[in-house]
């Protein structure tokens, strides 16, 4: 028996419930939002898509916190999404308020739930989740890098005219602008991108990836991103309930890796039962290395803000 809790029935979260379901990932997902009745219709409707789609995964919605109880995961996709012109660090102060309250609640309703966060400032954010929490660190991390790797990868696959499936790739990093794509540890069917793609069109992907929230932002005009980080956090819950062992980049706490210590950030890790189950530090050159750097010391300005907030 899996039960997982979605909080924040906005776009992502219904796209995490939805692939959840369409996918038999779990047995139940429960819906859960402020705003009365919507999740409960959002989650009706789904349950009601699910004889056609052939799933036993139960769903529902509800507005009582309460409900979320002997939930296994609880992912948190509460939040005010980016409109044009804003980095995701402008939502820091709103969006960590939200954070205080749902942590509050997942400690108090469903407190051996591992946690992964998804609104924005992300990393900031987890470690705020962490840090209110009191959950051990492996149990509370962040997605971002599946996100911004199937970015990359679809970039690649238009640009090379190949499956996306053939691409396996990597992206290290604060989730915002100066995230850190690889090109040096990605690969078409196992073959070097070099092989594929000149320099000149590497770098154009590697910057098309840092933008790519702001690329969706600003063609949707209201608000950011849902199918991709929706599948995302779904394809997260997948390795944990089924103990998979996948090597995905996750928002992992770093404790002495990569050079850094109580700061989250995009890493490549081991995902299982047990949440993170390891780090993996691949070697970095030293534009890698300092293009790293860069990154997380933007993650490291906001989690000293967010300390004066928490
Ligand atoms: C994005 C937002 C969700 O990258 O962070 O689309």
């Amino acid at each position: 028996m899996t039960k997982v809790t979605v909080i924040g029935a906005g776009h992502v979260g219904e796209i995490v419930a939805f692939g959840l379901a369409q996918r038999e990932i779990v047995n139940e997902v429960l819906l859960l939002d402020i705003v009365e009745d919507m999740p409960q219709g959002k989650a009706l409707d789904m349950f009601e898509s699910t004889p056609i789609s052939s799933s036993d995964t139960k769903i529902w919605g509800s507005n009582d916190f309460s409900q979320m109880k002997d939930s296994d995961i609880v992912v948190v996709a509460a939040g005010v999404p980016r409109k044009p012109g804003m980095d995701r660090m402008d939502l820091l102060k709103v969006n960590v308020s939200i954070c205080k309250s749902v942590v509050g609640n997942i400690k108090e309703h469903a407190p051996n739930a591992m946690i992964i966060y998804v609104a924005n400032p992300v990393d900031v954010l987890t470690y705020s989740a962490m840090h209110l929490s009191g959950f051990s660190k492996n149990k509370v991390f962040g997605m971002a890098g599946i996100l911004d790797t199937a970015r990359y990868r679809s970039f690649i696959a238009m640009e090379a005219n190949v499956s996306t499936k053939d691409i396996r790739a990597m992206v290290l990093g604060g989730h915002g602008d100066s995230m850190v794509p690889l090109p040096r540890y990605t690969t078409i069917g196992g073959i070097p991108l070099s092989e594929f793609l000149s320099q000149e069109k590497i770098d154009a992907i590697v910057n098309r990836t840092r933008k790519g929230g702001g690329e969706i932002v600003n063609l949707l005009k209201t608000g950011s991103a849902y199918y991709a980080p929706g599948l995302a956090v779904a394809e997260m819950v997948e390795a944990i309930v089924r103990d998979q062992k996948r090597v995905l980049p996750v928002v992992a706490y770093l404790d002495n890796h990569y050079g850094f210590s109580d700061v989250y950030a995009g890493v490549p890790v081991i995902l299982g039962k047990n949440g993170v189950e390891k780090i993996i530090e691949i070697e970095l050159n030293d534009d890698e290395r300092k293009a790293y750097t860069e990154s997380i010391s933007h993650v490291k300005q906001g989690v000293e803000e967010v300390k004066t907030l928490l």
